[in-house]
């Protein structure tokens, strides 16, 4: 870079709840950024940084190392939004005096982006351990997500098998079941159940029964929070005021357990995964397609390809136009090709 050469300021963020991957994006976003005439602007604790004014500098010297970290070294939120704020919203990031905004987030922070879009420079990164958002086909933490659930589901097995107990394990992903459908056919659970395909209480009682007539000691179920069965409704255990997204899912594993003891005398128990699916190192997975995307996000702002998002297709981390990532959630399809695997291989979904 000339001396001469006015550096262009560059905020980056992560938004919404964490994944890991975010701290790999940050990571390789500097690095590969490093040398240019850009200046990179950390905003802490996602919109909530842009209404406060609150940024760190970031430099490849502060972040190295940080790709093997969960959580985001910058701070996140998913409890806020632009939602009746977007003035406000717009006034705050005037005052941060950026040229181009780099936002790391799902689909609360790209909701909230496009109510003020007009007024930014953007490129977007998708992100979610709930691997639902649309234009991308996979969303980094996600991976992770899985193995957490197929580590537990087979350390869970041996107890259940010890017991002779059905162990029902509840996995996040909020209206979607690709964490329960990806971690639960990696572990091979006996059933997995998913917010797409409501199952039958009947037919679910009925391979219970058929596994112990089998002699099986222990049976293992995965259900993704927002799970129920047919004729019923997904169990919102409370809401987040503020929150994009405000309900929160939970207890239909205790609900199951309890029910299948009722129904069939096998002794039951269940387990919440809970934050322990983001909270986690990411897999090489993750950091391959975060650290790829970062690549790809430096050469967007030097090019100065703004309105875009980076995104996975076919296997390999391109380009997309920003609206590919504000479109409605991309469920799992009862034709996907992970279901009818987990049927040829014997599991009840
Ligand atoms: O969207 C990510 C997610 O982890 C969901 O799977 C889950 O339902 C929700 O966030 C939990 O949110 P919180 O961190 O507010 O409990």
């Amino acid at each position: 870079m000339s001396q001469h050469q006015s550096k262009k300021r560059i905020g980056l963020m992560t938004g919404g709840g964490d994944a890991p991957g975010l701290n790999g994006i940050i990571e390789a976003t500097v690095c590969a950024l490093r040398g240019t005439a850009v200046e990179l602007v950390g905003i802490c604790d996602g919109f909530e940084g842009i209404y406060s004014g609150s940024t760190v500098q970031l430099t490849p010297e502060g972040v190295r190392g940080f790709h093997g970290a969960a959580g985001t070294l910058l701070g996140t939120s998913n409890k806020s939004g632009t939602r009746g704020r977007e003035a406000e919203f717009l006034k705050a990031y005037g005052n941060l005096k950026l040229d181009g905004l780099i936002a790391a987030g799902g689909d609360g922070t790209f909701e909230g982006l496009s109510r003020v879009i007009q007024g930014l420079k953007l490129i977007g990164v998708p992100k979610t351990i709930d691997n639902d958002l649309a234009g991308t086909d996979v969303t980094f933490g996600f991976d992770t997500a899985c193995a957490v659930v197929a580590e537990a589901v087979d350390a869970l097995r041996a107890t259940a098998d010890a017991h002779r107990r059905v162990i029902v394990v509840e996995t996040m992903g909020r209206t979607s079941g690709w964490i329960a459908l990806g971690g639960g056919l990696a572990s091979y659970a006996d059933v997995i159940l998913i917010p797409e395909m409501p199952a039958s209480r009947e037919k679910l009682k009925a391979n219970i029964l058929s596994l112990r007539g089998q002699g099986r000691r222990g049976v293992m179920v995965v259900v993704g929070e927002g799970a129920c069965f047919q004729g019923e409704k997904p169990r919102v255990a409370f809401r987040v005021p503020g929150s994009p997204q405000a309900e929160r899912y939970g207890g239909i594993a205790e609900e199951i357990a309890r029910w299948i003891e009722a129904e069939t005398g096998w002794e039951s128990r269940h387990v919440v995964l809970g934050h322990l699916q983001r909270s986690r190192h990411p897999t090489t997975t993750d950091r391959f397609i975060t650290a790829s995307m970062g690549v790809e996000v430096a050469r967007m702002v030097t090019e100065g390809d703004w309105g875009k998002a980076v995104v996975v297709r076919g296997g390999l981390v391109t380009r997309a136009p920003l609206s590919d990532i504000m479109k409605p959630a991309r469920l799992v399809t009862p034709d996907h090709r992970w279901v009818n695997v987990a049927r040829s291989l014997g599991l009840f979904i």
